[in-house]
């Protein structure tokens, strides 16, 4: 009696690739995100792990979101979280473009940067910048012992757990569920929140996990969509306000592992250049999670139908509308609408996932790409 040991087999848990393993270890990443930082009886966000007093959190009055690629698309979902609770503006920036700005630093002027390995260059280039100019820096990322988590002056640690597919996926969602908390925290050290506020918040974030893992368990829709793009070259994703935000994450995705061109647009922004690519049968993924902006939305929608495009929609669930406009439609489980992209970047994980299975690709390995790039 033989038996072979693959240890590679071995650490993907029964899973194809670690991207599938770590597309479903979602539900208990993001658990852990939240970990301790919940105060379950009283609905508020504790983090114990700051230094800083509350009275110094209290007085930013301007935060700079410092990144690269999916971590940078987690910030720019933090941005909109942050400024709508808050009221700080934020601005997002590359890190290969922002360590050679010359940013605009306040003494009120505070600098999160996020990466999941902690260790690549542009980011920690743009750390040690900002340290230059004795800018206060927090750091939210997933590696204990890292650059970044040691040369920080403050560190959130996400605790999704090891990534080892080069496609981020349970790094981005428990990086948004750590802005998430920050976010809160900061609303409640300013005030900017009533408590009541803040506790719906955090009631509706309990229920994140198990909205993650139902969604996990049907997959079969996305997984036709995406075997519906084998001969298509190019792919269009729309959305607007947070929906734009996610869209961008979900383009990146796809581009990443299944080399199928695709871009991100603002749905408004459609009319200025994108349109004139919009033919028959081109695919479009219309998000439509945004109760504020939903009627625009669906306008926009319209308007790639009438040039013949084939129009996957995200919807939450109990619109009854959004079907009569598209040609398929995927729910989304309910939730607040600020909280909306970590449910709706799901699908759009698994489409890229699939549509790369179905092209034969190495879903966990893409061409030309690290999972950390530490040199610049
Ligand atoms: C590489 C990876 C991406 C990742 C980016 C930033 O490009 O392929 O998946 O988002 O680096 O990595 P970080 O470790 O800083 O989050």
């Amino acid at each position: 009696f033989h038996v072979e040991w693959d240890l590679v087999q071995a650490e993907k848990g029964g899973y194809d690739s670690f991207m599938l393993k770590e597309i479903h270890e979602q539900p208990q990443a993001v658990r852990d995100t939240m970990g301790a930082r919940i105060d379950h009886e009283n609905k508020r966000v504790i983090l114990p792990e700051l230094k800083m007093s509350d009275a110094e959190l209290a007085m930013y009055d301007r935060i700079y979101i410092v990144a690269c690629g999916t971590s940078m698309h987690a910030g720019l979902v933090g941005k909109d979280v942050i400024e709508k609770w808050t009221r700080v503006p934020v601005e997002v920036a590359v890190a290969s473009e922002f360590r050679y700005r010359d940013p605009i630093y306040t003494d009120k002027t505070l600098m999160i940067v996020i990466s999941q390995s902690g260790e690549t260059a542009d980011t920690l280039a743009a750390l040690r910048e900002a340290k230059k100019s004795n800018v206060k820096v927090m750091a939210i990322t997933n590696v204990v012992g890292s650059s970044v988590a040691r040369e920080a002056d403050e560190v959130i640690f996400t605790w999704a757990g090891p990534e080892v597919a080069v496609a981020s996926t349970k790094a981005y969602t428990s990086q948004v569920v750590a802005l998430y908390l920050f976010s809160l925290y900061l609303a409640q050290v300013k005030g900017t929140l009533e408590a009541a506020e803040v506790a719906s918040v955090v009631e509706h974030l309990e229920t994140i996990p198990g909205k993650i893992a139902s969604m996990l368990e049907d997959a079969e829709q996305v997984r036709h969509f995406a075997e519906s793009t084998k001969g298509v070259n190019s792919l269009f994703f729309i959305g607007r306000s947070l929906d734009y935000a996610v869209s961008l994450e979900g383009s990146l995705k796809l581009k990443e592992i299944s080399y199928i061109h695709s871009e991100a647009y603002p749905a408004g922004e459609l009319k200025h250049g994108t349109l004139a690519l919009i033919e028959d049968n081109v695919p479009v993924v219309a998000l439509a999670t945004q109760p504020d902006i939903y009627e625009k939305m669906v306008s926009n929608i319209v308007e790639v139908k009438a040039r013949g495009a084939h129009v996957l929609g995200f919807a939450t669930e109990g619109d009854q509308d959004l079907a009569k406009s598209v040609d398929e439609v995927i729910y989304l489980p309910a939730t607040l609408p600020m909280l909306a992209p970590i449910l709706t970047v799901i699908p759009l994980q698994l489409l890229a996932y699939y549509a790369s299975i179905s092209r034969g690709l190495d879903v966990d390995k893409p061409r030309n790409l690290a999972k950390s790039v530490t040199v610049e």
